[in-house]
Parts: C-alpha cells; structure tokens; sequence
C-alpha cells in the first residue's frame, strides 16, 4: 500500500526535541537486520550526515521482499520516538514499509570501507556513501557562502561566456568547439578555414571568465564570476582537473593589496562558514579524512597571512638546504615542491606570494617600475598549494600593447580588451579562486577527482 504522507527530511526528524506521529521517511537502506522478534533498518536520505534507525515488526510484508537489502529504496511511515539504544536520540517505529526500489546482493556499495580508487570506478553510486554525501553538502554549501559574501559586500554576479575565442591566460589549453565535419573540414590553402564553422572563427572552451569579467567590473564597479572553466592541460596530478569551478572576482579602483585582503576575506569566511554550518561533516572529514582538520582549519579563521615577494620566496628555497627535485633560480616557475615548503614549512600558514617575474606570468598583469617583475599574487595553502592566482591588471594601454607583443597575443582578437584601456580605463585588480581546490583544503581530501561529483581528467569523462 502506498504511503500518502508527506516526506519528513531524516535531518530534520533527528533534529526535533519532541516526539512525532504520522512521520513518513524516504530514503536507501545502508543496513537490515532481520531479527526474529524486530528488524532493523538502518536508512539514510542524503539530508544529513546520520541515518535514522527504523524499527519494525518482522511480520511487514516488505520485509519478505528479498530485494529488501543494502541499497534499496523504502519510505517508511511510522512513529518518531525515544529510542533505547546508545548513540541516537531517535528511532522510527515503522507502521508500514514501502518498497520503492530492490536492491540485491550484487549492489556494488555494500556496507564496508571502500577505498577513494574504487569509489572513483562507481562515481554513479558514490554520492550514496558517506564521504561523497558529506563533501557535496560542503560543496554545496560553500557555493552558498561564495554568493552570499559577495553580495554582502556588493559585488555584481556576472555570467561570462563559456564559449570563447580568447586564451585568457595564453597557455593554450583551449578545447576546441567546433560543428565541422573532423574527416572533411573545410580547407584554405590546405588549413583548415575556420571562417567556416559555426562562429566563423575559432573557439573553444573558456579557461578564464576574467577578460570579461573585466569589461563588467570597468562599468559596474565591483564584480564577481562563479562558473565552469575548461584547460586542456595534460597534467595528470592530484591537483588538475580539466573541468573545474573558479570564482573570479574583480574590483575597479583596486590594487594589488585591495586584492590581497579581498582573498583573506574571502577564504576566511568561507572556511569560517564550513565550521559553523557544516559542523556534522567536518567531524566526519576530521574523524575518516584528516585528523587534526577542525583544529586546523580554526587556527586559519584567525591566523595572519604572511606575504613574500617572488624574489624573497627564491631566496628561502635557495638557502634552505633542501634538496629539491626541480632546482630554484631567479625567473623559474615556482614548483608545487616549493610552493608547499614555503606554505607548510618556511611561514607555517597561508602565504602570498607577489611579483612575479613578468616572464612567467599572463600578458594582463601589471607591469612593475622595475619592468622586470608584474603585480602578481599566488596565495599559497598548506596541503594544497596555490589555491588562488591573481593580479592587479595593466590599465595602460601602451604598456599592455607592448606587453602583447612581448608575448606573441594578437591584437586582432583582443580589440575589444584593448578598447577598456582605451576608453575610461583606471586601476583594477582580480582573482580566480579555484573552487576543487578550496574544497580539497576545507575537507581534507586529497586528490582533486573526490571533490567533484563527476571529474574530468586526461582520458576520463565517464559518467
Ligand atoms: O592561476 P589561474 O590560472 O588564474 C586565472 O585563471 C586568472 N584568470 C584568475 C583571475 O585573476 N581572475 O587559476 C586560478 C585558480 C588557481 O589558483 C587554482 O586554484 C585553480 O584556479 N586552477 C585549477 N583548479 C583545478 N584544476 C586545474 N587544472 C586548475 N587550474 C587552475
Ligand atoms: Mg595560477
């Protein structure tokens, strides 16, 4: 027989201080116990870290349904009431059960640790399991903090295009997007003519909201992006994604300090957010992930974060005494090797590393009066490394031409940029958060693939 009561959420019933009749929950079995005398159903509706244990005379006929098992789907209506047992404030006791769905003994997440590898391999199961039903209710929620702290501040959310013809940060990494026929494109001069295909030129997946984001920021002031960005970077690390969520905020009349102390804002709020709004989880994270995580990530609610320039970043790795894997010079990318010896070791805490030498960075950023070095800043994180790149913009239009050249980025298709500087341009400054990473510092986890619910990685888009 059907079950025509409304849902109750699990978290809400575990929640309540009294007792309720007429209670109806849905949700999967995680375990049945079937006693001669009383069964046990242990049910779990993804709302909340617990499940709620439900209690039932053997006699209810969805108990003799063999697909009553680890996995299944139940509603069950019933009385919320005290329970007996040590550890949990509330049991259902079931009137009836309802069958929504079997699950047999084939179900491949059956009650036992699994490891992250394997979880990996059933990522359509996964948000069922403890751990993945955690860090997307964090994930979730900290989308929630992202908006609600630029909004509180005043920040404009703008939507930025998905589909671009600009390699923001120069790399190219862009995949392609394209209708043309792959056996049989159109050919100029044995190339293929661009001009032919869908935009009439050529376009890929954006890895940056940010030139855009600068427009709007050039009109409304204070601006922020929140979407998906794509790098075809073949970099199979725990650390890279190919599709990942980036936060691109960008404020008019700021400069590389604005911009600084917007980042610690922002990273302190949202790690302030997790610890008092996804309390349950985070014990769970600090219990099975990392042990030591709450602690951890209390001292970086209040910690000070120190600042280097690139320069004295190079210095510290030369004197240390290390004897890294990719040696440190003056000019040379700074490795993760070294980005975590100077977060983890050298300040002990989050740390901003600033002017970088103009070689290694993106033609965007503002060139220093040294004309050596741009205003750049990475904020640095320990565990993780760089969770956040940004810069102050160049805003002049002369240098930002030259800086173009220098680069070999084509002014053709940047007309458009080059107009903001032409046109009542001014100081602005910018940043990217990248959202997996900053999951993967809030929760512990350490590889990139288990804070997304479906990752794309180098030769893997299953799901
Ligand atoms: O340092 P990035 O490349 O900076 C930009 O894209 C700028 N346009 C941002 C801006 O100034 N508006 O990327 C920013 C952040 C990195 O610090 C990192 O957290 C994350 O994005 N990120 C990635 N996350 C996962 N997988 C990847 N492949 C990532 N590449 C960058
Ligand atoms: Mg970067």
């Amino acid at each position: 027989m059907p079950i025509a009561i409304p849902r109750s959420r699990i978290r809400d019933l575990l929640a309540r201080s009294e007792p309720l009749a007429g209670v109806c929950a849905k949700g999967w079995v995680r375990t049945v116990r079937r006693g001669k005398e009383v069964a046990f159903l242990e049910l779990n509706d993804g709302s909340c870290l617990a499940s709620l244990q439900v209690v039932a005379e053997p006699s209810l006929a969805a108990l003799a349904d063999p697909g009553l098992g680890t996995g299944a789907c139940v509603g069950v209506s019933g009385e919320l009431v005290p329970s007996p047992a040590a550890g949990q404030r509330w049991e259902l006791r079931a009137s009836a059960i309802e069958l929504l769905g079997g699950a047999d003994e084939t179900y491949p997440l059956q009650k036992k640790r699994h490891t992250l590898e394997y979880l990996r391999s059933i990522a359509h199961l996964r948000p069922r399991a403890n751990t993945f039903g955690a860090l997307f209710r964090l994930r979730s929620a900290l989308a929630f903090a992202t908006h609600r702290f630029y909004r509180e501040r005043g920040f404009v959310y703008v939507h930025t295009p998905i589909i671009t013809a600009s390699d923001c940060e120069g790399a190219g990494e862009l995949f392609r997007v394209t209708t043309l026929d792959p056996q049989q494109p159109p050919l100029e001069k044995g190339k293929v003519d661009w001009r032919e295909d869908f935009f009439a030129e050529k376009t890929g997946l954006t890895v940056s909201g940010q030139l855009e984001g600068e427009l709007c920021a050039l009109a409304l002031g204070d601006i922020y992006t929140f979407g998906p960005t794509f790098r075809a970077e073949n970099s199979n690390t725990s650390r890279h994604a190919a599709e990942f969520w980036m936060i691109e905020p960008e404020m008019a009349f700021a400069d590389l300090q604005d911009d600084c102390r917007l980042a610690e804002d922002f990273l302190r709020y949202l790690v302030t957010f997790a610890l008092d709004e996804c309390g349950d989880d985070l014990v769970f994270f600090n219990e099975r992930v990392e042990p030591g995580l709450i602690a951890r990530l209390e001292a970086l609610a209040k910690a000070e974060f120190s600042t280097m320039t690139y320069s004295e970043a190079v210095t510290r790795l030369e004197q240390s005494g290390k004897a890294f894997q990719f040696p440190v010079a003056w000019g040379g990318d700074l490795q993760s090797e070294h980005e975590r010896y100077l977060t983890e070791e050298v300040v002990k805490g989050p740390l901003f590393v600033t002017d970088y030498p103009a070689d290694l960075k993106a033609f965007y950023m503002r060139l220093n009066d040294d004309r050596k070095t741009v205003a750049a800043m990475d904020l640095l994180v320990p565990r993780v490394g760089e969770i956040i790149g940004g810069s102050q913009r160049e805003e002049r239009l002369d240098v930002l031409r030259e800086r173009m050249a220098v680069k070999g980025v084509a002014e053709e298709g940047l007309w458009w940029y080059l107009d903001s500087r032409r046109w009542g341009s001014c100081p602005h400054a910018g940043f990217g958060l990248g959202f997996e990473r900053l999951l993967m510092y809030i929760s512990g986890m350490e590889n990139i693939r288990d804070v997304i619910p479906f990752p794309r990685t180098p030769g893997s888009a299953k799901f």
